[in-house]
């Protein structure tokens, strides 16, 4: 049995996740709307850190300004209440008719300046409520055909975007950090930016690259077939990771948002070891949010919404516990040095050695029995059974 979630675990959901009624390309709601001044009340009892959201799902599009801060302070009081913090907030840029060619990148520059004003208004929202990160996921910036969009030029509007609103934030002391979240298709056929290592590509070009990072989502390198660890790997290890999405997927297949965890078991586990205990490195790389973007099932009542909620915290603490113990065991630890991990954070040159000096060490290449060293097995079945038994809690 795991401990209840607490607010040190920095456990964080999304407005539109429990909010979400269940409408999809084939059905109608299944579920009655969800008010936001509810959602932050329960999410509190369940023990969670913060709450996130799109413009949208605070304040329902075309509402006036009236009304807009009618909703705003209603809001607001619920988390004074509760204590529950805004770590991030997002824009939808996708529900409406208007976006349906994109935000940014629409062919139509009328759209792209409006998608703009629309992002600058709700930034002046995310630093009134103390949020540190602005999400960026640009769902509908793509294509369905390759005839309608040119693409160099729809990053040449994307990196435009990003920039004025970049030199805004800044102008303004909002001290905000902008994270893009990739993701291939769903719901155009091609996404830009489409998975990690686009969108660090990309980022590099910008003007404000600094202040730019990602929000990657389980699900979305999955549908890509891509494994989420490397890619949190790489994104931490390039000092990229401003933010995360955790849920569950399986396969290429649609956007499953599935509770964390329901999906492929092993890579949680080796995530929530990753960013727990700094995976075989030992030192916990990030500190931010744990941020849960699921969708509770379509078959589910609303009961079922708020156990859903409870659930991804769990299963998370669980694997953390997991993990500890698979990091704690002396078996482990041997089979890691069997497979040589610890060696890989070793220099393959020594401090001050020169290739010239590799040159000259007979024992790299002429005297190196490359042969004798092929035939050494390095273990990784073994010590991946042991996280596997540690996961199924059989050791
Ligand atoms: C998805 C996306 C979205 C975004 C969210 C933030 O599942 O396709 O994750 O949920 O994260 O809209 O802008
Ligand atoms: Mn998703
Ligand atoms: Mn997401």
């Amino acid at each position: 049995m795991p401990r209840s979630p607490r607010p040190e675990d920095k456990f964080t959901f999304g407005l539109w996740t429990v909010g979400w009624q269940a409408r999809d390309p084939f059905g109608d709601a299944t579920r009655p709307p969800v008010d936001p001044v509810e959602t932050v009340h329960r999410l509190a009892e369940l023990g969670a850190w913060g709450v996130t959201f799109h413009d949208d799902d605070l304040v329902p599009f075309g509402s006036d300004e009236h009304a807009r801060q009618e909703h705003v302070k209603r809001f607001r009081a619920a988390l004074d209440e509760t204590g529950l913090v805004v770590p991030m907030v997002t824009t939808n840029l996708f529900t409406h008719p208007v976006f349906k060619d994109g935000g940014f990148t629409s062919n139509d520059r009328s759209v792209r300046r409006y998608a703009l004003r629309k992002v600058m208004r709700n930034l002046d929202l995310a630093a009134e409520l103390g949020a540190s990160t602005y999400v960026f996921w640009g769902g509908r910036e793509g294509a369905e055909t390759d005839a309608g969009k040119d693409v160099r030029s729809a990053l040449d509007r994307y990196r435009e975007g990003l920039d004025l609103l970049a030199q805004y934030s800044t102008d303004r002391g909002y001290g905000l950090r902008f994270a893009l979240e990739p993701k291939p298709n769903e719901p155009r056929g091609d996404i830009l930016l489409p998975t990690i290592g686009h969108a660090l590509a990309f980022i590099s070009t910008l003007e404000h690259a600094d202040m730019v990072g990602v929000n990657p989502e389980v699900g979305h390198e999955q549908m890509s077939n891509l494994n989420f660890v490397h890619g949190i790997s790489q994104a931490l290890w390039q000092g990229k990771l401003f933010h995360l999405d955790l849920n569950g997927q399986h396969g290429p297949k649609f956007d499953q948002d599935l509770t964390f965890g329901h999906g492929d078991l092993l890579s949680a586990f080796f995530l929530v070891d990753l960013l727990e205990n700094g995976g075989p490195q030992g030192v916990s790389p990030y500190d931010g949010p744990r941020h849960f973007d699921y969708k509770p099932l379509r078959t589910e009542d609303i009961s079922g919404v708020w156990s859903s909620a409870a659930d991804n915290m769990r299963t998370y603490l669980l694997l953390k516990e997991r993990a500890a113990a698979f990091r704690a065991d002396p078996e482990v630890q041997e089979a890691l040095l069997a497979s040589k991990v610890a060696e890989l954070s070793v220099p393959t040159l020594s401090d001050g050695e020169s290739y010239a000096d590799l040159l000259a060490d007979r024992s790299a290449f002429e005297d190196f029995d490359a042969d004798a060293v092929g035939v050494r097995g390095y273990g990784f079945g073994h010590l991946d059974q042991l996280a596997v038994e540690h996961v199924l809690g059989a050791r």
